[in-house]
């Protein structure tokens, strides 16, 4: 049930099932959307969109540090690349960038700064579950927990794709959202925008459900926006699949990957059972 109106919410399904009662639809794509949540990516006092410019440099100084020197990488493939913020800094430290986002407005900041600073990058719009990838690169990245948003079955897809994707010496490297970090967002909070926000300019109450189911391994983000107006009701949700290091491991050996290293922050930390989260490091 999607829900219209404030009268509803009582009847709202409190424990959906990820994928089956609730598919992912947050509106990334959309337009408005897109450009309030590039505020939100640009804003340096939180790290709720992309993380603050700071915390970025420094993994990618690991990334660089641990794998790309090493591995002689060249060029970078950055799928859900936001609005460039690590791909434009890598082109700065000399890669050959592709990004690759379905946000609008993301894309077309990601651009803006890179023109103005000449840097040798390209970027598209696209669902990455959609579109081509091109081919040969050195090392594909997918950062801030983005392996985890999409279902099972289509990370198998998503991974085959960047495996043929890479070179044939070829990494990724892939950061996940861990199961102890979606158990630790399950709860409730909530909070106004009287002056509009993230989810439109009229003044609304924000409302946020987040659930783990233990079958599935995987979490339910709901995200309800009534507006203050009129009560009326809109709902999104995120759903996020949660792997143990074993099936990572798993699905990266059915897609082509000799390897896996696993680490518990983009910044090199070691990983354990209670790491927020699960970097692997996928090599061909
Ligand atoms: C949390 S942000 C992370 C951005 C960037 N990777 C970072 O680490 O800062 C998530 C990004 O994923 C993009 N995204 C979500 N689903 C996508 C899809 N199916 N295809 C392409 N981009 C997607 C969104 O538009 C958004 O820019």
């Amino acid at each position: 049930m999607q829900l219209t109106h404030l009268a509803d919410f009582p009847k709202r399904n409190k424990a959906p099932i990820p994928w089956v009662d609730k598919v992912p639809d947050f509106p990334w794509d959309d337009i408005s959307f897109s450009t309030r949540m590039l505020r939100e990516h640009l804003n340096q006092s939180h790290n709720l969109a992309s993380r603050r410019q700071e915390i970025q440099n420094q993994q990618i100084s690991w990334m660089e540090d641990a794998w790309f020197k090493p591995g002689n990488v060249k060029s970078v493939l950055d799928l859900t690349c936001g609005p460039g913020l690590i791909g434009n800094e890598l082109a700065r430290r000399g890669y050959k960038v592709t990004g690759i986002d379905v946000s609008p407005a993301a894309i077309g900041h990601a651009i803006s700064v890179a023109e103005a600073e000449g840097l040798d990058v390209e970027y598209s719009r696209g669902d990455i579950r959609e579109v081509e990838y091109g081919s040969n690169y050195d090392a594909a990245i997918m950062t801030y927990g983005l392996p985890s948003s999409f279902s099972r079955a289509e990370l198998l897809k998503l991974l085959r794709k960047v495996n043929d994707a890479l070179a044939p010496t070829g990494l990724a490297v892939l950061e996940f959202v861990s199961i102890p970090q979606m158990k630790h967002e399950v709860g409730r909070t909530w909070h106004t925008r009287t002056e509009g926000g993230l989810f439109g300019q009229q003044p609304y109450l924000y409302l946020r459900e987040s659930t783990f189911h233990d079958d599935a391994a995987a979490g339910c983000q709901m995200h309800y926006i009534i507006r203050m107006d009129t009560s009326e009701v809109e709902e999104y949700s995120i759903c996020y699949q949660g792997y143990e290091l074993a099936e990572v491991r798993q699905l990266a050996e059915i897609n082509g990957f000799r390897s896996v290293t696993e680490f518990g922050s983009l910044e090199g930390e070691q990983f354990t059972p209670e790491s927020d989260w699960l970097v692997a490091i996928l090599q061909k």
